[in-house]
């Protein structure tokens, strides 16, 4: 199974649900639909709306973050696990580096990570590094580090999906160079195994995605999928992308 998984941060209005809907009607028709799911996570407040008026459809609606704790609290402007889970969000992104950046520590990303999967969404865990640890040779080390500070076995791999996001390409029109993704797609594979005992959760791949660099991934057999931010917010481009995978 492949993931195509659209990241909408802060973008959208209860009208953006027209971008969905053409992903959705291309998705029903597309003859290579069993082979992928797709996921958009839209900002908190159209969860509910959307998730309703996909509820019957392919599309899996999921939320952006979600704060570590199980369900209620005193901390304002948080939303939990349940609440995510209870307006119809079936997965949720943790430790985007946008959240990381904002202070989201190891600690605080495996509570959340634990408060998810125990309200049963499933967790797409980003990861990457950063220009200077890259710079320096400290990629594999610094992905072994967040893989392992936060991850458990019993989280259950079927509960994860791990998104490899270099944070110097998030945005930028940059990505890694092929040979540089596998070696590293493969790296994350074999810590994800000594974690999870064997198998390893889906990895995919995130940072600058499009519809003209994605074939070049489409040759890294290892990579199961893609986190889409820039492209996901037109329904065009974030097509283009399945297309051009599947071509
Ligand atoms: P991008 O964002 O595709 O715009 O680089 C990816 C992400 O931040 O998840």
């Amino acid at each position: 199974m492949r993931y195509f998984i659209g990241n909408w941060k802060m973008f959208g209005v209860p009208k953006s649900i027209g971008i969905l809907s053409k992903i959705n009607s291309y998705y029903e028709k597309d003859k290579n639909r069993n082979k992928y799911r797709v996921i958009i996570t839209p900002p908190y407040t159209l969860i509910e709306s959307y998730s309703k008026y996909f509820n019957k459809k392919k599309i899996l609606i999921g939320s952006q973050n979600c704060y570590q704790k199980e369900q209620f609290s005193s901390n304002t402007a948080a939303i939990s696990p349940y609440m995510l889970k209870s307006v119809g969000a079936k997965y949720t992104l943790i430790g985007h580096s946008d959240n990381r950046k904002e202070g989201d520590s190891d600690m605080m990303l495996k509570d959340k990570v634990r408060y998810a999967i125990k309200k049963n969404l499933k967790v797409v865990f980003c990861i990457g590094e950063n220009k200077t640890e890259k710079k320096n040779k400290k990629t594999l080390s610094v992905l072994k580090r967040q893989l392992t500070k936060v991850l458990e076995k019993k989280f259950n791999k079927n509960n994860i999906i791990v998104a490899y996001e270099p944070i110097w390409s998030i945005g930028t029109g940059k990505i890694p160079t092929a040979i540089e993704l596998k070696k590293t797609t493969i790296y994350i594979k074999t810590v994800l195994k000594r974690i999870f005992k064997k198998n390893s959760p889906a990895v995919l791949y995130g940072g600058s995605v499009d519809g003209s660099n994605v074939e070049m991934f489409k040759d890294i057999r290892e990579i199961d999928g893609f986190l889409i931010g820039g492209a996901s917010k037109s329904s065009k481009k974030f097509i283009d992308i399945i297309k051009n995978y599947y071509r």
